[in-house]
């Protein structure tokens, strides 16, 4: 099975749309991420008092936390439209050039995976996001001649996995840098509460807690879960979600008490199993599962960093106790010595 494939995967899959009704609109909405919420709603309500454009802005953390949310919410508390876009979806400096000249005074454009703009588009942001203006070469051969058109004031919300792929010279012009966190179960349960109440599902507190904490600290997969959870519902003339209709749905879609399947439990064996705890290089981990390194370290790495079943060493990747602990395999002694 693809990672894209699984119900637990943290990218958009098809059956996620439409996220449109359920999406907050507000940030009183958006539930969790205190501390970015904190800061944005300053920075937010200071340009807005001073009529300028909000700084640009880079999200960053893995993905399905709400990167593209928030700068929809931004866009609204600013009172301004929002423009929304990606970095492999922009092929040519013309097409960023212009979607530049399009936008309207204090606009927000969003760059989803920022870090996939080619090296001659990037070039293209670095004057407009400083200078607001756009050095454009007209005519060719000793005729060229440099031209620079102005922009109107806008806000750049660039979103990225992670920021330490961002080239310097891109990533020093955005004056917010914001990083999201994995979300509390707490957390995950009020969204699971706040979607069941506008897509009328009923549900039970232990019911939201058993679907919060397979979730994996993501909203897209808690929705993703809760649909599929009333649809076991409705079938089996359960009109209220509880915590075993919740349970033996989960368990038929094969996602554990923990949110781990198949290929979390694959990758955890070959590291307590074949590498007799690690530290394993990521390369040789990635080999000897036949996955691909970035999709490990995005997709995979964060949740199990945050249950604390991994650990990430200089010499690699190691299994920590309470990954033996819930796949029940015996730790040796003295092993992990090296973690
Ligand atoms: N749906 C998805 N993410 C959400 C969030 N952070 N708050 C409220 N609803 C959400």
């Amino acid at each position: 099975m693809e990672f894209d494939d699984r119900m637990i995967s943290p990218k958009m899959l098809a059956g996620d749309e439409p996220e449109v009704g359920i999406r907050p609109k507000t940030m009183d909405d958006y539930i969790g991420q205190d501390k970015v919420k904190k800061n944005l709603e300053i920075y937010i309500k200071a340009a807005l008092e001073r009529r300028e454009a909000l700084d640009h802005t880079l999200l960053y953390g893995p993905p399905g936390l709400g990167k593209t949310t928030l700068a929809g919410i931004i866009a609204n508390e600013m009172g301004v439209n929002l423009r929304v876009t990606s970095g492999p979806a922009i092929e040519k400096p013309m097409d960023m050039a212009a979607i530049l000249t399009n936008l309207g005074p204090q606009d927000v454009l969003f760059v989803d995976e920022i870090h996939r703009l080619s090296r001659t588009v990037e070039e293209i942001l670095y004057s407009a996001m400083e200078d607001y203006a756009l050095d454009i070469i007209v005519g060719k051969g000793p005729s060229a001649q440099s031209v620079r058109l102005s922009l109107q004031p806008f806000t750049l919300v660039g979103a990225t996995t992670r920021a330490g792929l961002l080239s310097p010279p891109l990533r020093d012009r955005f004056g917010v840098i914001e990083r999201l966190e994995l979300y509390t179960q707490y957390d995950l349960m009020r969204i699971i509460k706040r979607t069941s109440t506008i897509l009328g599902i009923e549900i039970a507190d232990d019911g939201a807690a058993e679907i919060a904490a397979r979730s994996r600290g993501t909203p897209r997969i808690a929705n993703r879960l809760l649909k599929r959870v009333r649809d076991y519902a409705q079938i089996k003339r359960s009109d209220k979600i509880d915590k075993s209709i919740a349970d033996e749905a989960l368990i038929m879609l094969e996602v554990d008490k923990l949110g781990l399947d198949a290929i979390d439990k694959k990758m955890m064996h070959a590291i307590m199993v074949t590498f007799d705890g690690g530290p394993v290089g990521l390369d040789t981990l990635a080999a000897t599962i036949g996955e691909d390194s970035r999709t490990i370290e995005d997709m995979y790495e964060p949740y199990l960093l945050q249950l604390g079943f991994l650990n990430r060493t200089p010499r690699g990747r190691c299994a920590m106790p309470a990954a033996y602990a819930h796949y029940n395999i015996p730790q040796k002694n003295g092993q992990t010595t090296l973690c």
